[in-house]
């Protein structure tokens, strides 16, 4: 935790988890947060889909659902940041409260339920930003959708000219049935649509974002689904449904998808299962528990191009960011390696 968050951070800790978000929106809005001015340190540098990554690790969705801060984010030093989860209409989500701290495990609970704008107001801020940084857009479906199919679609070729890389989410456990769409057949369907909608922008890379509660044949089908459908990446994953034995905070009863440190494990095995099944004919995000260097590395071995996290920025703020990338590169040097990208997959 660096200097000022430490100030901060004890009295975030007290407000209400959805409070202190839009407050650290606002303040990112205001320009409050310090920038890393530092530069990366070229071992990072790294290329996915034909675009130069400055480093591997981004912001995960969820964070700036409303595409409200992703420069600021970038200039905190994440190499990428995705915002989202879109939707094409608005809509407000579930009920309050949604959003918990287990801060004795380093872990989140929410049951958000998209929240947000929607697409047209996303689309205002999108076009309306400089193209400078990588900004991928996720997208979903509305609760009370008739065909969901058709909403990611919508939201692919809507996003399509701003974004530097799409994400169909299909892992939210928040919306009632929205995982079912994991299933090979209508996975397929729903990638292949995406993959059309994006009409002359095909260029855009397009990903599906998976759960980490998939059992090993499951990872095999969506694997499969996602190499027929000739989309380009995947991201493992989203919130567990699961509930580690070793929790300890009294909220681990919420309902609701968890995040932080109880899932970096099931999420790296998880990614080393998907990666053994797309044999390199897509690029993996690494998604899950990342709040340290090694664990930005971990994921790299079992195979991800490119990192993110969340939930560890609840509890450290964003001078981690800095540090995580600092320690990633003291080790790739002490194993050897001359660039990230040759740490790939070494696990496997
Ligand atoms: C409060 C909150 C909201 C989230 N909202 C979304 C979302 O809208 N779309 C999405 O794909 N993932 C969402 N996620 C999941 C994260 O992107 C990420 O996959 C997950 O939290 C695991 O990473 P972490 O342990 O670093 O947080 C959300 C996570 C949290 C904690």
């Amino acid at each position: 935790m660096t200097g000022w968050y430490r100030l901060v951070a004890p009295l975030l800790a007290r407000i209400d988890a959805e409070t202190a978000h839009r407050m650290a929106i606002n303040a990112l809005r205001a320009g409050l947060v310090p920038a890393d001015r530092g530069g990366d340190d070229p071992i990072l540098a790294t290329t996915a889909w034909g675009r130069p990554f400055p480093n591997p690790i981004g912001l995960a969705a969820g964070f700036d659902k409303n595409a409200e801060v992703p420069d600021a984010m970038l200039r905190s030093g994440f190499g990428f940041v995705e915002i989202g989860t879109v939707t094409p209409r608005p809509q407000i989500g579930n009920d309050r409260p949604r959003l918990f701290r287990l801060a004795e495990d380093h872990g989140v609970v929410n049951r958000m339920g998209f929240p947000g704008e929607g697409l047209e107001a996303v689309v205002r801020r999108l076009k309306a930003r400089p193209r400078v940084g990588l900004v991928g857009v996720n997208v979903g479906a509305n609760k009370d959708s008739a065909d969901r199919a058709a909403d990611y679609a919508a939201c692919v070729a809507a996003a399509a000219p701003w974004a530097d890389y799409l994400v169909c989410n299909v892992s939210s456990p928040n919306t009632p049935g929205l995982r079912d769409l994991q299933g090979r057949g209508d996975l397929l369907r729903l990638l292949t649509g995406a993959r059309a909608a994006r009409g002359q922008h095909d260029d855009v890379p397009l990903l599906v974002k998976i759960a980490p509660d998939l059992s090993e044949g499951d990872v095999e089908d969506v694997a499969g689904a996602a190499v027929e459908a000739g989309i380009d990446g995947m991201i493992v994953g989203n919130t567990t449904v699961s509930r580690p034995a070793s929790l300890r905070s009294p909220r681990r009863t919420e309902s609701g998808g968890l995040s932080g440190a109880p899932l970096l494990d099931l999420s790296t095995a998880v990614l080393k299962r998907a990666a053994r099944a797309v044999q390199g004919r897509l690029k993996l995000v690494g998604c899950g528990g990342v709040a340290t260097g090694a664990d930005a590395y971990a994921k790299i071995r079992a195979g991800a191009t490119l990192v993110q996290l969340y939930t560890a920025l609840v509890f450290e703020g964003p001078g981690l960011v800095r540090t995580i990338k600092a320690e990633l590169a003291a080790l790739l040097k002490q194993d050897g390696f001359s660039s990230l990208s040759q740490a790939v997959g070494a696990d496997l």
